[in-house]
């Protein structure tokens, strides 16, 4: 109760110094007048098939590197859970949608697994099941006018391609067309907004790079880029078929999501601090958006340089670690997007890594290559339930506005963006994430931004890849110890549909628990109940901090 009251008395607090400060302080200023985006501003909720579908083997289901990597390295997951059924989203899909109308969103963004449609990944195996199901729930979000945002690959690779090398093979691109041939043939008289994969970072540094992510190879510096070069050639390849042969008859959109974390220099007057902000963004996003988005295409200049410099210095001979396309393959990659999709959740201060590393990176590796120290060490940005995220809601405005010039001003849809915490459904820290991301968005928009959609992360609380079940996402609460997965909405729910439904961001707006809520909020395990109540303690302290700070600024 105690913790209660310290909120309001902090809200109430933060009001009334946000009166007195200018506008440069809206990401610190919940009393920000009701503020409205574009009326065709498209509204949407995210999932992933291997988050949140389960059924891991159900019907023909193939093996993908995320069931391999639960099953046999148990230990790699901070709960040692896996998604055998998790949200049990393959039985469950009627609920989903019934949630994603109760949210007033206008897209659900959620993707096909590979290896529930082909099991092996190759074309002779097709599931007849897996193809009914996705078709189901495609049919069912038609039903309600909701418009499904397809992404083909969402990190579960069949096992078999896996144990071929996965994305490091070339073989990878004959592979992946095949599959997104199918699908193109399957659902794309419904599905009018496609993207092909989905962070092509995380799948290739994460998975290759360092020990993170499936595969988990922990390899620093070269299979990461093998992974990216054949991951680029695949997308356009698929994005070309789809021109040629799909899109004049079925008249949708197809694009990629890049992501990445705002790199804020760690001292703003420093040039020095001020570089390693660029080349983070052109090492993290630049990497996969400069061969489709730039003018000349190709890989960005200081990433091919410093790569085939330090290739060569560190005994690679000429050959440098990061290949080389043809340029053939430049203007087959070039313009392979009819949107920029942009993940991002956080950021971080970033500052030069010296020359003599001290130790901080592997040599070779991804991030001696990038030569960036990022942390979030000397920061007030309030926390998470995920050590990585800080809320940092003008990082987002940056990005936006960065993405904005570098690239011309390409029409943007940020495919994810939300907070987790430990779990429970009074998540008024997500709402307050919420309302000041989409602040900095409309600032982006007001700004120039050619922002059109929002698809907030995640519809419901789901399997958090090495984090198991400890960090949830979800507008929804999962009963993960109930057969039938009950699904609870949070706060959050009803504020980003009151958000979805009037195209408004109304500060005011903060419901209290309702009756089926509170009925639900009594039967939360006893961990979550608590961390529920040590999140909020923390959020308080954390607005205590940014009010304070707030007042000593003014
Ligand atoms: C991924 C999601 C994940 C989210 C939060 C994104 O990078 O696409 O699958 O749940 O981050 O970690």
């Amino acid at each position: 109760m105690w913790h209660m009251l310290l909120k309001i008395a902090l809200l109430s607090l933060a009001l009334e110094q946000s009166s007195r400060c200018g506008a440069a302080s809206t990401y610190n200023n919940p009393s920000s007048n009701a503020r409205h985006f574009p009326s065709d501003f498209m509204w949407g909720v995210g999932s992933s098939s291997y988050q949140i579908e389960g059924g891991w083997n159900a019907d023909d289901k193939g093996e993908s590197i995320w069931d391999y990597l639960t099953h046999n390295n148990r230990e790699k997951i901070v709960d040692q859970s896996n998604g055998d059924i998790s949200a049990d989203s393959y039985h469950q899909w009627r609920r989903d949608v019934q949630m994603v109308r109760e949210l007033h969103v206008t897209s659900y963004r959620f993707s096909l697994s590979w290896p529930r449609i082909m099991p092996g990944g190759y074309m002779n195996h097709v599931s007849t099941a897996g193809i009914k199901y996705y078709s189901n729930l495609i049919d069912e979000l038609l039903k309600y006018n909701i418009t499904p945002m397809v992404t083909m690959y969402h990190w579960d690779l069949p096992q078999r391609l896996q144990e071929l090398g996965g994305w490091t093979n070339p073989e990878i691109i004959p592979l992946f067309k095949d599959y997104a041939r199918l699908v193109l043939e399957m659902y794309g008289d419904r599905v009018k907004l496609w993207t092909t994969i989905n962070e092509p970072w995380h799948v290739c540094e994460h998975g290759y790079g360092v020990d993170y992510m499936a595969p988990s190879y922990n390899f620093p510096g070269i299979p990461a880029y093998l992974c990216g070069h054949n991951l680029l050639k695949a997308h356009a390849e698929v994005v070309h078929m789809y021109r040629e042969q799909f899109q004049q008859r079925q008249g949708g959109r197809i694009g990629i999501t890049v992501d990445t974390s705002w790199p804020e220099p760690k001292n703003p007057d420093s040039a020095e601090d001020r570089e390693a902000s660029e080349r983070a963004m052109q090492f993290y996003i630049g990497w996969f958006a400069h061969p489709i988005f730039s003018k000349h295409g190709n890989y960005p200049k200081v990433m091919i340089e410093r790569i085939r410099n330090m290739s060569k210095q560190q005994g690679f001979g000429s050959r440098s670690r990061l290949p080389e396309f043809t340029p053939e393959e430049i203007h087959r990659i070039k313009g392979t997007s009819d949107f920029f999709g942009i993940n991002s959740y956080t950021s971080n201060l970033v500052t030069p890594n010296g020359h003599n590393n001290t130790g901080k990176f592997p040599i070779p590796s991804f991030n001696h290559d990038m030569g960036v120290v990022e942390s979030q060490a000397d920061v007030d940005w309030p926390g998470s339930g995920s050590v990585w995220l800080k809320v940092y809601p003008k990082g987002m405005y940056n990005l936006l506005m960065w993405i904005h010039r570098e690239y011309n001003g390409p029409e943007m849809i940020i495919t994810e963006n939300g907070v987790s915490d430990r779990g429970g459904l009074e998540d008024y820290a997500r709402v307050d994430y919420i309302n000041l991301y989409l602040s900095a968005v409309l600032d982006a928009i007001e700004d120039g931004a050619n922002v059109k959609g929002y698809i907030t992360w995640s519809l419901m609380d789901s399997y958090e890849w090495k984090a198991g079940y400890t960090e949830k996402f979800g507008l929804y609460h999962v009963d993960f110890s109930s057969p039938e997965r009950t699904r609870t909405p949070k706060i959050s729910a009803r504020v980003f549909g009151n958000i979805c439904k009037t195209n408004t961001i109304d500060w005011s707006f903060r419901p209290k628990l309702n009756e089926e809520q509170l009925v639900a909020s009594a039967r939360l395990p006893a961990e979550e109940a608590a961390e529920n109540g040590g999140a909020r303690l923390k959020w308080s302290l954390a607005l205590l901090l940014s009010v304070v700070l707030a007042w000593i600024h003014c």
